[in-house]
């Protein structure tokens, strides 16, 4: 991992080097430190939750440099512009549907149909949004289950040690607010707060008469909320040969013959396969076939996310 002060006077050009080649970049932001990556990059998003050790794909927060660069990636309603007028920038997340043929990585959205949008105040955050240009899709720095970082020190800490670290830890500033941002799902005619944090309740109140709690979710765990990417086919797990009628998921090199095949991998790489996971899914779940036979994946690093989010994608059907 590369440390660059933010003062070095070529810091932020660096960095955005970095995330331009796929790279991850760890940087301050008024709440916590971020780990970064390209928003529009598949792979450079598998990268995250391969470096975090998550083992579960959960939505991330996609940081934009302005409100129109927000604007390409996710549909305003009336509701959410006007909490972007109020809030933005500053520690708010909006989760607004995704625009038609939005460049944001599937893998950054989970697999939904929203994309989860902040524009943050912090000038270091801002100074690398602007030149980086684009979107930066960012989880809290910590490794999964551990404290949020809100130093470079702690970034530091976090990955003494590990083989897979971030590229490039931009060093600056601490963050002064500590609290990760307010989450609020303005998809509908009611804001949602899906996690509370220092734009408060009373605030979204100036400017929507109600603001709502997720119902039946547990607000510990915000990720699961809306996680539940299920295609319309139904999925078939540890699949070893394909039925009459199946699309194949594929990994790795040996593959049985089906009519429609699509490879996570086929040198069998577990980032390159969760880099593909949502798509690939996606492409598979369409009318004329019977369902989607999944070959087994391998359950270590990514693969325990990849498994875990297929799972899920077979369960049975709630509705
Ligand atoms: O303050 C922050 O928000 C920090 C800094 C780095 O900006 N980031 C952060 O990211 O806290 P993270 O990954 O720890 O939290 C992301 C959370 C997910 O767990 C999920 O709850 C929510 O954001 N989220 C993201 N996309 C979503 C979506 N499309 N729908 C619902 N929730 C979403
Ligand atoms: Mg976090």
């Amino acid at each position: 991992m590369l440390f660059v002060k933010t003062q070095e006077p070529d810091a932020y050009a660096r960095a955005a080097e970095v995330l331009h080649s796929g790279g991850l970049v760890a940087f301050p932001t008024e709440t916590v430190y971020g780990l970064g990556a390209d928003a529009e990059n598949d792979a450079a998003v598998a990268r995250i939750f391969a470096v975090k050790g998550r083992p579960s794909f959960n939505p991330l927060i996609v940081h934009v440099p302005s409100l129109e660069a927000a604007q390409r990636y996710g549909e305003f309603t009336p509701l959410a512009k006007a909490l972007a007028k109020a809030f933005w920038p500053g520690p708010l997340t909006l989760v607004l549907r995704r625009t038609e043929g939005c460049p944001v990585s599937l893998l950054a959205s989970a697999g939904l149909e929203t994309v989860a949008l902040r524009f943050p105040a912090h000038p270091e955050a801002r100074a690398l949004l602007d030149v980086f240009g684009r979107g930066i899709a960012a989880p809290s720095a910590n490794r999964s289950g551990r404290i949020s970082p809100t130093q470079a020190t702690h970034v530091k800490q976090e990955y003494a040690g590990m083989v897979q670290t971030p590229d490039l830890l931009l060093d600056g500033a601490s963050c002064t607010l500590g609290l990760e941002s307010t989450i609020v799902d303005v998809t509908g005619e009611v804001p949602i707060l899906l996690r509370p944090g220092s734009i408060t309740r009373d605030m979204l109140k100036s400017l929507a008469p109600q603001v709502h709690d997720p119902v039946g979710t547990n607000i510990q765990a915000p990720g699961m909320l809306a996680s539940h990417y299920a295609p319309d086919l139904p999925l078939r797990l540890d699949a070893t040969e394909i039925w009459h009628g199946e699309a194949l998921l594929a990994f790795g090199r040996h593959v049985p013959p089906a009519a429609v095949t699509l490879n996570l991998s086929p040198s069998g790489d577990l980032t390159e396969a969760a880099a593909n996971l949502f798509a690939h899914l996606r492409a598979l779940d369409r009318p004329g076939l019977r369902g989607i036979a999944a070959m087994p994946i391998p359950s270590q690093g990514l693969g325990q996310a990849i498994n875990d989010r297929l799972r899920r994608a077979a369960a049975p059907r709630m509705d």
